[in-house]
This record gives C-alpha cells, structure tokens and sequence, in this order.
C-alpha cells in the first residue's frame, strides 16, 4: 500500500559502496553489497516517484523504471549527486569510503618487499553538503553502526542536520537480504522489526512520504 504516496515527487538516491583507486588494479573500499539502497530505488518507483539512483559498484540489477548512474569514487558520486538536483527527496544510502588516496598511482604499484605507506585525505560529506544547501530535499542518513546504535544516530543526525536518520547494527545487515532498522527524527526512535529489506524500504518511504505530506 505504497501505491502514489510519492506521485510527482523526484528520489535521489546513493548506494553502493565507493570505490577509491590506490593505483590502476588496486583500491580501497567499503563493505556494502547495496541491496538496501536498490530495494529503496525499487519502493520509491513504486510509490510513484521519478527515481534516480547514483550507484557505486555492485553485482545488482537496475530496478524497473528506475535510472541509474554509476559512479566509482566518492568524487564522483558527489559530483553525480549536485549534477542530479534538484529533488524532493534525498536518502544516502551509499557507503562513502571516508577517504581516498591523495595521488593514486598511474602505473601498477610494485612490491618492493617492505612495507607501503599510503597518504589518505578526507572525502568530501556528500549527505551533509546536499542538507546544508538552501535549495535541500528532505534528506535521509543511514548509519551503520557496530555498537550503541541510538547514541552515534543521533549525534549524526544532529552533525549533518538531518530530519531523519536510519540506524542500523552492521555486523547484522552487511550483505543480508533482511535488516533491522531503527528511524530517529524528532518524535525520537521507532524501531522496524526485522525483515526483508524490500518490506524495511517500503515502511521506510511510507515514513518518508508521512513526513512530507
Ligand atoms: O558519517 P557516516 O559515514 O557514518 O554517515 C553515514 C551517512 O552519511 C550515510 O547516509 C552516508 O550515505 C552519508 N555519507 C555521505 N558522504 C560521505 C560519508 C557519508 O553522503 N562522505
């Protein structure tokens, strides 16, 4: 019974993991399978949005009538993001590498048979520029966290000024067809009980939609 309940409204999306070259074979990354972001790309088509979902790299198919741009790194999907606004609704779902490489290699790194240093720089908060535009959607964090969930959700909430933010336990939602979610926003915390990510991603635009009208 999501059926319109976001007719006419425009989804951003990000899922994935990011992707951050170390040199031409090589690179750091997250663990995110994406399952969540694409089965949200899949629950907001269905509610009736024009859906765009920006996706690093992963193994899953596009969902129907959902457009996808596929990017690599976290610059790109920043870049991919600004490129993609306006929207009404914003749900950052990627798993943003935290940083990348500052000078990536042009060639092959070969091993020298001692150690490596790499120097990393921060990427840029793709989730807390897009909120602090004047023009911003309402914007949706997820956080993945491995231990006292309700205290860092709602310190990031409040960090990347969000309405809304998804906690969630990672060593139980990496990679799995089900989640456990919890939704922090003013009325405080309300827990989803576990299940399929497709039946979290539809309560989730109900809440989402709930919000807006
Ligand atoms: O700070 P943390 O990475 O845990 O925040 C998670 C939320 O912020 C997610 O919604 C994620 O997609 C978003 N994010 C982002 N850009 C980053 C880091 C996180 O959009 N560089």
């Amino acid at each position: 019974f999501t059926t319109g309940v976001l007719a006419g409204r425009r989804v951003l999306i990000t899922g994935g993991p990011t992707y951050e070259a170390i040199d031409p074979v090589r690179g750091l990354t997250n663990r995110s399978s994406g399952k969540m972001g694409y089965a949200l790309a899949r629950a907001a088509h269905e509610a009736g949005a024009e859906v765009c979902l920006v996706s690093g790299p992963t193994c899953l198919t596009t969902p129907a009538g959902v457009r996808r741009v596929d990017v690599q790194s976290a610059t790109e999907m920043r870049e991919a993001v600004l490129r993609e606004l306006p929207a009404n609704v914003f749900i950052a779902v990627a798993a943003v590498a935290d940083y990348r490489v500052e000078a990536a290699a042009p060639q092959k790194i070969k091993k020298s048979g001692g150690g490596l240093t790499l120097t990393l720089v921060a990427n840029p908060d793709i989730l807390a520029e897009v909120a602090a535009r004047p023009d911003a959607p309402f914007c949706v964090g997820f956080a993945a966290e491995t231990e006292r969930l309700a205290e860092h959700a709602e310190a990031k909430r409040r960090q990347k000024k969000l309405p809304l933010l998804v906690g969630n336990l990672a060593p139980d939602t990496l990679g799995a067809d089900a989640a456990e979610l919890v939704l922090f926003d003013d009325d405080g915390a309300h827990r989803l009980p576990r299940a399929d990510k497709l039946e979290q991603a539809r309560a989730l635009i109900r809440h989402i939609a709930s919000h807006l009208n």
